[in-house]
């Protein structure tokens, strides 16, 4: 059973100002493949919190997969990857290489995604855009082959 946490970087998502739809997809879909959501939460677009969050999942909760959503464009305030490069100890670069050379056939916007991919401990960390349409289809994009990698990592 493959442990997810999903967090949800958004500023008015978390004041409660705007419903977190992009979570909820990714719920949808990891638990649509058998996998355990085990946390969930929205924070603001804040580079410590996002990256402690991350940090605290993969060294005590040992969670094997972290999906992020949001905050990876180009907003002054859009801060994930450089959250998740805080913490992480390798870089997975074909995951988002991967998932712009598939998104890129959808929409020519694709390349302003900045999201990384990385590895801390036993811990899979991916980024994903903010909207829901673009959650979805990055997330199928990789799916099924990061049940093979967190496999290897387990
Ligand atoms: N990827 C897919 N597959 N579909 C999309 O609609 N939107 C793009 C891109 N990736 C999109 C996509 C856009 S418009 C932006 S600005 C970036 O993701 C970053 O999104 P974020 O700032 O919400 O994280």
């Amino acid at each position: 059973m493959i442990k997810v946490g999903i967090i949800t970087a958004s500023d008015k998502g978390s004041k409660g100002e705007r419903e977190d739809r992009s979570g909820e997809v990714i719920k949808e879909m990891v638990t649509a493949k058998g996998w355990q959501v085990i946390d969930y939460v929205i924070l603001p677009d804040e580079r410590e919190q996002l990256s402690q969050k991350m940090k605290t999942w993969c060294d005590t909760r040992h969670v094997d997969l972290i999906l992020t959503t949001g905050g990876t464009g180009f907003s002054k305030r859009d801060c994930t990857p450089e959250a998740t490069l805080d913490i992480i100890e390798k870089q997975v670069p074909g995951i988002p290489e991967a998932m712009r050379y598939y998104s890129l056939q959808i929409t020519p916007r694709a390349m302003l995604s900045r999201s990384v991919a990385g590895i801390r401990r036993d811990t899979l960390i991916v980024n994903l855009p903010g909207s829901p349409k673009a959650v979805r289809e990055n997330l199928e994009s990789i799916l099924d082959s990061l049940e093979h990698g967190i496999g290897i990592l387990k």
